[in-house]
């Protein structure tokens, strides 16, 4: 165990070193270009240091067993990408929030650095770049699903998310419903006729017999609680990813506003958990998001009461042993 353990910690500080001495010193397309490549190309995923496979640290979410809490969260679509990243030491792998048809995204720059009080974040306008539907339908269909995989839809209309889940549901083994990411017209507009929602929820949970994640954002608190979570539960939807990345003006991106990610997230995060958990109890299960970078956020975040946690940001600042880290202390607390 002790060789295995030095070994992730000097793998790790060498990815941390790598990561402020030249990644985060390069213009960002750059820098996710280089990141994008090596884990499309490098077979990191055959290496057992990245995993730990305690049975014990195994959970269910929707029904469904995941080898740990982990999940990558939504953020990339490529399929070399994904096949890689479910040998990284995830419990699960979300895909990207896939529209109905194609969509360039929004125009460079669309991904800043930032650097918080709380530590490394970034700030992105995406807007949703993705191949569509009917093209990602054929991508997934040539993944192995080494781990659950969760697929995941965005869109304007209830329609929309019909056509998506109905369509990507057979690849998956969740499916997640994405309302909440706010640097387009689609998907945030949610939460501001929330009055719609009990129609939506109810249409997509006709569309499919997986289990449904709802993806919420942590700037509608009210709404969430009040009137979103509710919905979700009478229309049969048990799962709730809280959340997403948060509003902010950011004049270095295009659109001049875009999503925070990263530890600025994390307090408000712990909170929500917490406050939803003690108000819907066990007939919620909760995917704690947002700002999650360290093994002491993670058992936070689940001993607040979220089932799972989800993580992007920490798994670029923080270097892809971060799962590793992670699980290799909440295996030491079950001793
Ligand atoms: C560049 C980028 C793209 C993202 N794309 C999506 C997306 O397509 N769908 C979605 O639900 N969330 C998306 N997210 C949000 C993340 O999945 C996550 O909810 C958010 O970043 C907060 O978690 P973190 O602090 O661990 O990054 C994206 C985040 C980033 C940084």
């Amino acid at each position: 165990m002790r060789p295995a353990h030095d070994m992730v910690g000097a793998l790790d500080l060498l990815y941390r070193v790598f990561y402020r001495g030249v990644l985060a010193r390069m213009p960002e397309h750059t820098a996710i270009a280089i990141g994008q490549w090596g884990l499309r190309h490098l077979p990191l995923d055959r290496l057992g240091i990245f995993r730990n496979p305690d049975p014990r640290l195994a959970i269910t979410l929707g029904g469904v067993r995941l080898a740990n809490p982990l999940i990558l969260s939504s953020m990339y679509y490529d399929t070399a990408i994904l096949r890689r990243a479910m040998g990284l030491g995830w419990g699960a792998v979300t895909a990207k929030s896939i529209t109905p048809g194609p969509r360039p995204g929004h125009p460079e720059p669309n991904l800043v650095r930032i650097r918080t009080a709380e530590g490394p974040g970034l700030v992105n306008c995406n807007g949703f770049q993705n191949p569509g539907l009917e093209a990602y339908r054929s991508a997934l269909a040539a993944l192995p699903h080494r781990v659950p995989l969760i697929v995941a839809a965005a869109g304007e209309t209830a329609l929309d998310y019909v056509r998506v889940v109905a369509g990507l549901q057979e690849f998956g083994d969740l499916v997640e419903i994405n309302i909440s990411s706010p640097n387009t017209k689609l998907v945030y507009g949610w939460s501001t006729r929330p009055g719609e929602l009990k129609d939506l929820f109810r249409a997509v949970r006709a569309a499919t017999g997986k289990p449904i994640i709802v993806k919420i954002s942590p700037d509608f608190r009210e709404t969430n609680e009040e009137i979103t979570i509710p919905a979700a539960l009478d229309a049969g939807i048990a799962i709730v990813n809280y959340g997403n990345t948060r509003r902010v003006d950011e004049p270095r991106l295009s659109q001049r506003t875009g999503g925070l990610s990263g530890p600025a997230l994390f307090a408000t995060t712990l909170e929500n958990v917490r406050r939803v958990h003690e108000r819907f109890g066990e007939r919620l299960e909760i995917i704690a998001t947002g700002g999650i970078d360290s093994p002491e956020k993670a058992r936070q975040v689940l001993e607040a009461g979220a089932r799972a946690c989800g993580i992007f940001t920490g798994f670029i600042t923080r270097g892809p042993l971060l799962p590793r880290r992670i699980l290799d202390a909440l295996q030491a607390e079950k001793k």
